[in-house]
């Protein structure tokens, strides 16, 4: 049998497609990443033509035979993609009909390629969102695992990237879980409203044929039928949704980066990133250099910058399906590998990650991080807040001068800043003693960390 190599739509035209513009038009080159999804969508479409007996049996038999040797034939890298054949679809249609003959020039019936390559993004995209997640779950995994290890680790806490007030590594680590958790939250939901079949939809206005679409969604796993033809083929929202969700997390992941990035240097020396997520320098030999977070940080330029990519490819379009959709899709391929391989890296690094709980302990007993304490203990003795601050303002200023933390001056010298200061005062200047006092839901006290992680292990089984 000959493969078919003319253009299906070839009939209206007198001249050849000019070599160029057939190169230029064609999206074979990157959709043919699609094809699972291209074919399970036809071998539905064909089951559902063969439901309301538009097709036979045995020409759906030999549609749903042949499909799968295509499956076969590309897996196996034996498929010969051709550029004049424009797509994945028309490359797949045409294989079909190669091999079966007729029937498979039978399968296109009541359909478009413009209902179809909306289905295909959809059907592709809902697949790549739930192998995302179960990444996501992981890095979730290793966070909460690494808090409820370190739940009573001290470190201090920054605002400004100045000492503000101790807080414990658990704690720190549980922050940017909330920040995950949401962005899973963000994408099962865009999963949700995504899960909608605008098959049937045909070329804009629906199809002349007693199509029966909720057969074809129920096998397709979809959750329901798109309700108007002319936006299900033209509009890409559930893509941009995608996008700008991808976005919101490599923003999380990059802003994580920066601090880990910090975190490993000589200067900071809070953690070990294990040797497997770093490299070296090829001329300083001492370097280990925090490459993993760094690439994740830069990637997220690429990310955002694809949502502007898919905002701006939008805007402009009036109803329904125009060309300029098939731009879709590389910026689409490209958030998903690059949020995917992001998260993956992510996990494994997370899960392996050591702290060093002297250097963070140290570091928070400079700043004066339990200066809020001290004027918190003031005003349990009965001072105004305004004026425990100014006391606590000037017991900083002579630790400034002597160069020593609070907790290192005797009572006698507090006690010159303000009679109601006792030797139980020394409870609260410690480390320890400050994080403790944290007690509350969403506080940083230890006991709270350790509650929190096991609530939010349970919240990551029934989130979805
Ligand atoms: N390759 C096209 C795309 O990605 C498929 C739909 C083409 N439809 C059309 N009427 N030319 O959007």
């Amino acid at each position: 049998m000959t493969e078919q190599t003319s253009k299906p739509w070839a009939g209206r035209f007198t001249e050849p497609t000019d070599a160029f513009v057939e190169a230029f038009t064609a999206s074979v080159g990157f959709d043919q990443r699609l094809f699972r999804h291209d074919i399970a969508g036809s071998k539905a479409h064909a089951q559902m033509l063969a439901h309301i007996g538009v097709l036979t049996d045995d020409e759906c038999q030999k549609i749903l035979l042949g499909l799968d040797q295509v499956q076969t034939e590309i897996e196996s890298g034996q498929f010969q993609w051709s550029v004049s054949l424009e797509d994945v679809h028309m490359n797949v249609e045409a294989r079909l009909t190669a091999l079966i003959g007729d029937a498979g020039k039978k399968l296109h019936t009541g359909r478009s390629r413009n209902d179809q390559v909306a289905t295909d993004i959809r059907l592709y995209l809902r697949d790549e969102i739930d192998a995302i997640q179960v990444e996501l779950t992981r890095l979730q995994t290793a966070l909460i695992d690494l808090a409820e290890r370190e739940a009573d680790a001290i470190m201090p806490g920054f605002t400004h990237l100045q000492v503000a007030q101790p807080v414990t590594f658990g704690h720190h680590m549980l922050a940017w879980l909330e920040m995950l958790l949401r962005d899973g939250q963000r994408l099962a939901d865009c999963r949700k409203r995504m899960n909608i079949m605008p098959l049937g939809s045909a070329a804009l206005a629906g199809t002349s044929y007693p199509i029966d679409r909720e057969f074809t969604a129920k096998l397709l796993g979809f959750e329901g039928v798109t309700e108007n033809s002319l936006d299900a083929v033209s509009d890409r929202d559930f893509a941009i949704e995608f996008c700008a969700a991808a976005s919101l997390l490599m923003t999380h992941l990059s802003r994580f980066s920066e601090e880990l990035i910090l975190w490993a240097s000589a200067q900071f020396d809070f953690v070990d990133i294990p040797d497997s997520f770093c490299t070296g320098s090829s001329i300083m030999p001492q370097k280990k250099n925090p490459d993993v977070p760094e690439l994740v940080r830069g990637k997220t330029g690429r990310v955002n910058g694809h949502l502007i990519s898919l905002l701006t490819l939008m805007k402009g379009q009036p109803l329904a399906y125009n060309k300029d959709n098939q731009e879709d899709k590389e910026p689409l391929f490209d958030v998903i590998d690059t949020l995917r391989g992001s998260l993956k890296v992510y996990a494994d690094m997370m899960a392996t990650l050591t702290i060093n709980r002297d250097k963070m302990e140290q570091a928070a007993l400079q700043g004066f991080s339990t200066a809020t304490d001290l004027a918190d203990y003031l005003v349990r003795k009965g001072m105004p807040f305004r004026d425990a601050h100014e006391v606590v303002g000037k017991a900083v200023r002579l630790g400034v001068d002597t160069n020593r933390d609070l907790a290192e001056m005797s009572l006698d010298e507090l006690q010159q800043f303000s009679t109601v200061i006792d030797s139980d005062v020394f409870e609260v200047l410690t480390l320890q003693g400050s994080v403790a006092a944290r007690n509350h839901i969403g506080g940083t006290a230890p006991d709270q960390v350790k509650a929190a992680a096991a609530r939010a292990r349970h919240r990551l089984q029934t989130i979805h």
